[in-house]
């Protein structure tokens, strides 16, 4: 692996906090939609939003801007904060200035665990916030009324040129990776397989209608996503084929969504078969 480093930077970073009280439903989807849609200029020059959202709570935690001041950042945030301010809703806030991005990254990110959800997810192109914005709630918002988890990552990882190398093209347009998440089930293997089915057949559906031609985000997506070589690859997907087959050329290596998996079937019993 080529690695890239750079210099550290101080580093500007934020929590927010704010539940939905049911009888005021519209002022907190109002809220989250300001905060999504406003805080493109940061991500923008180089700062990422961490984001979690359910029909009952919005968390940001965090929102980095490596190189960037806690009063650039304040100021990106206040839109946001004083509609929360107006509409009289709480919510817990902090926002701090490291002298080092390790800083940040240490205070601001705790230990996480292996996922206990049931995932799917769907990349957001930037035209989706830009043009689609309501409907892009809408969605949201009928898939947190069915129980899911949202988690959003708001980034910019647009490059002039696009380096030659096999990441998801998809990604360069990206606004938001979202991960739909169901909580697993330990003791019903039914439950688990009717939230994964949701997921697949039903939620993702809604996000990949309002994003054409998008992908998503390999490593946090649904095993059973349809049309997988197009959506975790892109065009990438007809080279990363050849290239599988000319190092590979017994298939040895095997993933049910990785390159190459189509010479394989996993037949009922959990054996796999040459694919006729
Ligand atoms: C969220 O959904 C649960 C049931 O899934 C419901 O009891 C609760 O009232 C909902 N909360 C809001 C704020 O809509
Ligand atoms: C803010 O934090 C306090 C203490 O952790 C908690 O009790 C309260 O519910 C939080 N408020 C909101 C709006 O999240
Ligand atoms: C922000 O959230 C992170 C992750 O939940 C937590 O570890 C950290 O203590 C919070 N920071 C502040 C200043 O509230
Ligand atoms: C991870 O999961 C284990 C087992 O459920 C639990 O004991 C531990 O507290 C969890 N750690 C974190 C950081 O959530
Ligand atoms: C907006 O959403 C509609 C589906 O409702 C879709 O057909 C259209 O392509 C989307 N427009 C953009 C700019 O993403
Ligand atoms: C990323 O930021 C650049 C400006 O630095 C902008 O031209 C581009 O449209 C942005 N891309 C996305 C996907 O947000």
């Amino acid at each position: 692996m080529t690695s890239k480093v750079y210099p550290e930077l101080r580093t500007a970073t934020a929590n927010l906090t704010f539940s939905n009280d049911p009888q005021f439903s519209p002022r907190f989807w109002e809220v989250v939609q300001i905060f999504v849609a406003g805080i493109q200029p940061l991500t923008d020059i180089g700062g990422v939003a961490i984001w979690e959202l359910t029909n009952g709570t919005f968390v940001v935690s965090p929102v980095t801007v490596p190189g960037g001041t806690q009063a650039l950042l304040q100021t990106w945030l206040q839109p946001t904060l004083d509609l929360l301010v107006r509409h009289q809703m709480s919510f817990n806030y902090t926002i701090h200035e490291y002298t080092t991005f390790y800083d940040s990254y240490r205070e601001m990110n705790r230990p996480s665990n292996v996922t206990e959800y049931q995932i799917g997810g769907r990349l957001i192109p930037r035209s989706t916030v830009d043009r689609n914005l309501s409907k892009l709630f809408h969605a949201l918002q009928t898939i947190t009324e069915h129980g899911a988890v949202v988690s959003g990552v708001s980034l910019n990882v647009s490059r002039t040129p696009v380096p030659d190398n096999a990441v998801n093209p998809a990604w360069r347009d990206t606004a938001i990776s979202i991960v739909i998440a169901m909580p697993f089930d330990y003791h019903k293997r039914t439950a688990n397989r009717i939230s994964q089915g949701l997921i697949t057949n039903t939620l993702l559906p809604l996000l990949e209608e309002l994003t054409p031609g998008s992908g998503a985000y390999l490593n946090e997506a649904d095993i059973n996503q349809p049309n997988w070589q197009s959506t975790f690859y892109g065009s990438n997907y007809v080279k990363l084929a050849a290239i599988k087959l000319k190092y590979d050329p017994d298939h040895f290596f095997y993933a049910r969504t990785a390159v190459g998996s189509e010479y394989w079937v996993e037949s009922a019993d959990g054996r796999l078969c040459h694919a006729v």
